[in-house]
């Protein structure tokens, strides 16, 4: 599952509630989330396009070589551009469901949970999505959750619904 979305859009929630609820019924999941992974993986990776992009490599990589043993990867990345969607679903396949997080940038920056959405509207950080970089909505998502108005419960709720109908092909 191809998570995107800004900063602040609700990624990290919905992917640990996702995970929690599926690892209950028995499923291994591994969800690569970006702030952790640029801490792991990624650490030697910055904010630059090429730095973006390699970043979304490995962690197209990195799910790939675990849905390979059987585990449902989640990738909690903002991935930015249309391209990165694009070369996840070539090195991943058909099986890669594209789940746009779409919540407003207002909303994102009244939210600001880490405070960088402030700083980088004062210059602080360069190259931040949506403020500084551009942030391109996905042309053809499997499945948008509206996380600027839907509770974190009703998203965790469509995505089980969507997850169970397309992809497990269980009844939710
Ligand atoms: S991505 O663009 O390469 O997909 P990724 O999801 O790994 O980004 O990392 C995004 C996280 O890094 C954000 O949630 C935020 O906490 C932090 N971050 C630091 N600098 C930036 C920046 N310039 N743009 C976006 N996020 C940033």
């Amino acid at each position: 599952m191809w998570f995107c979305g800004l900063s602040g859009s609700g990624k990290t929630t919905i992917s640990m509630a996702l995970q929690q609820q599926l690892v209950q019924e028995g499923y291994e999941v591994v969800v690569f989330d970006g702030d952790v992974v640029r801490k792991g993986i990624s650490k030697d990776l910055g904010f630059s396009p090429e730095d973006r992009t390699e970043n979304i490599f490995r962690v197209a990589q990195a799910c790939k070589n675990v849905s390979q043993r059987g585990v449902l990867a989640i990738s909690a990345t903002i991935s930015p551009y249309e391209s990165h969607r694009v070369m996840a679903g070539e090195m991943l396949g058909d099986t890669m469901k594209c789940i746009y997080l779409d919540a407003s940038l207002q909303v994102c920056q009244d939210r600001d949970v880490k405070g960088l959405y402030a700083k980088a509207m004062a210059g602080e950080i360069t190259n931040f999505t949506g403020v500084s970089d551009i942030f391109e909505p996905p042309q053809h998502p499997d499945l948008v959750l509206h996380t600027g108005q839907d509770s974190v419960e009703v998203c965790v709720r469509k995505l089980y619904q969507f997850l169970c109908r397309d992809v497990l092909g269980t009844t939710p």
